[in-house]
């Protein structure tokens, strides 16, 4: 019965939990966080199960807090352009409800079916529109969560300029449920972009996937989304969806580049790829989203292909790192795990790039990613771009932030959640005082 609840849906994380509770409103979830509070029990809060850090898994018998039945959108104002939604609302509902207002919600993912507001805004999810619109803290004005003494904590105003002390929904937004249960949302809706064109564009390295994006940039046309993609990742995802290729001559890598315009925006995109010729090696140029299943298929098809559970990490170099950030990766796993697939893809303007290890012997997990972290520091970069620290990525912190940081940090978590019950072996935490076991052995790392 709780078999959903404890695993994630690679089959990489899996845990145990005393009980999953299903709460249908704010203050059945306040009630719920005050009970446990004064039975030192741990609380995992829980959205769709998406994550892939292990984030929302219980590990040692802690009580699975699913906010899956505050489910409703409470309000979408089509002049203010914001949504009032429950933090159990999917994406993809988010979405529609914007789409019938005629506007577009700034977060999209290919997870959109089952993550949930309360799910992104924890996590400060990214996902393919970060580029124009911003993470998901940047969508977000207001909050109600439920703090670690039942209290409900409610910052709700339906505009941006509200400068009145610290911003309490931004600190929410990335906290992975360690500082609060997110009941309720309040977030940004966009005006649709006019004229979309969608290209795929092979090219022979990374760098001329940059110098295209930047061209496309210049010429005064929207970049709504820049995906970058290689030869076997397009061939896993064909083999495992079926489809024929996306171009006529196979490339060491694609650049899937979603563009806004005028009219004549495809006119413009064209000029743009004839313009920067010598990047490309072959292209198309659509309407429709048929170029998109290439890109969405790549985890599904990842986790379909490998052995063992894909070792998944998320991470961001500078733009200018980039591409020798990938070559060292591509060598040193080559000499180091020569069995080991490697199969990488992600949101290239950002400098994001979703580095998937396939085949990886389970004793070795930890090995293998600490010689990728290892290289993302020596590039400049960050250990965790858009998917969050959770449980895979703890105990390389220190190479994406200063002691001095961490340790403001767990002061915040302290001074908010004192007892240590909220997402207990999630991010680092100051052991509690005068606890000798709280939370189901949350041991502070
Ligand atoms: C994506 O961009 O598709 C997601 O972050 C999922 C993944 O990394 O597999
Ligand atoms: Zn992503």
């Amino acid at each position: 019965m709780t078999a959903r609840y404890v695993t994630d849906w690679t089959g990489r994380w899996n845990g145990t939990t005393t009980a999953v509770v299903r709460p249908a409103d704010t203050e059945q979830v306040s009630h719920v966080i005050r009970v446990c509070r004064r039975a030192g029990i741990g609380v995992v809060p829980q959205g769709g199960n998406t994550g892939l850090v292990g984030g929302s898994i219980p590990l040692h018998g802690e009580i699975v807090l699913s906010l899956a039945r505050l489910d409703s959108i409470t309000a979408v104002d089509p002049i203010g352009h914001t949504i009032a939604a429950g933090a159990g609302v999917t994406v993809a509902r988010a979405q529609a409800a914007a789409r019938e207002a005629g506007l577009i919600f700034g977060v999209d993912l290919a997870s959109r079916d089952s993550a949930t507001l309360g799910g992104i805004v924890a996590t400060n999810a990214g996902g393919v529109r970060v580029i124009k619109y911003g993470d998901t803290r940047a969508q977000l004005l207001g909050i109600e969560a439920v703090i670690s003494d039942g209290s409900v904590l409610t910052r709700w105003k339906t505009f941006t300029k509200d400068n009145v002390g610290y911003h309490l929904p931004s600190l929410l937004a990335g906290s992975e449920g360690t500082l609060a249960v997110v009941t309720r949302v309040l977030m940004k809706l966009r005006v649709p972009p006019p004229h979309i064109q969608l290209a795929m564009a092979g090219v022979p390295t990374i760098g001329s996937a940059l110098e295209l994006l930047d061209a496309l940039r210049r010429s005064g046309l929207t970049v709504e989304a820049a995906e970058l993609m290689t030869d076997a990742g397009i061939r896993l995802v064909r083999r495992h969806r079926n489809l024929r290729p996306p171009l006529v001559t196979d490339t060491p890598f694609l650049l899937l580049a979603e563009v806004s315009g005028p009219a004549d925006a495809e006119t413009m995109m064209l000029e743009t790829f004839e313009g920067a010729g010598d990047l490309i090696i072959d292209a198309t140029i659509e309407h429709g989203s048929r170029l998109w299943g290439y890109r969405e298929g790549h985890t599904e098809s990842i986790n379909a292909s490998s052995t063992t559970p894909p070792v998944k990490l998320d991470i961001t170099t500078p733009l200018a790192e980039l591409e020798s950030f990938v070559a060292d990766l591509t060598r040193v796993i080559a000499s180091e795990f020569p069995d080991v697939r490697l199969i990488f893809f992600g949101h290239v303007a950002d400098g994001n790039v979703h580095v998937n290890l396939l085949d990886v012997d389970p004793e070795r997990t930890r090995e293998i990613t600490g010689v990728v972290f290892e290289l993302v520091a020596a590039h400049d970069g960050s250990i965790s771009a858009e998917h969050g620290i959770g449980r895979s990525k703890a105990a390389w912190m220190h190479l994406a932030r200063s002691t001095v940081d961490v340790e403001v940090m767990k002061a915040i978590r302290h001074s908010i959640d004192p007892s240590l019950i909220l997402n207990p072996h999630i991010l680092p935490a100051a052991r509690p005082a005068g606890a000798s076991r709280v939370a189901g052995d949350a041991t502070p790392r």
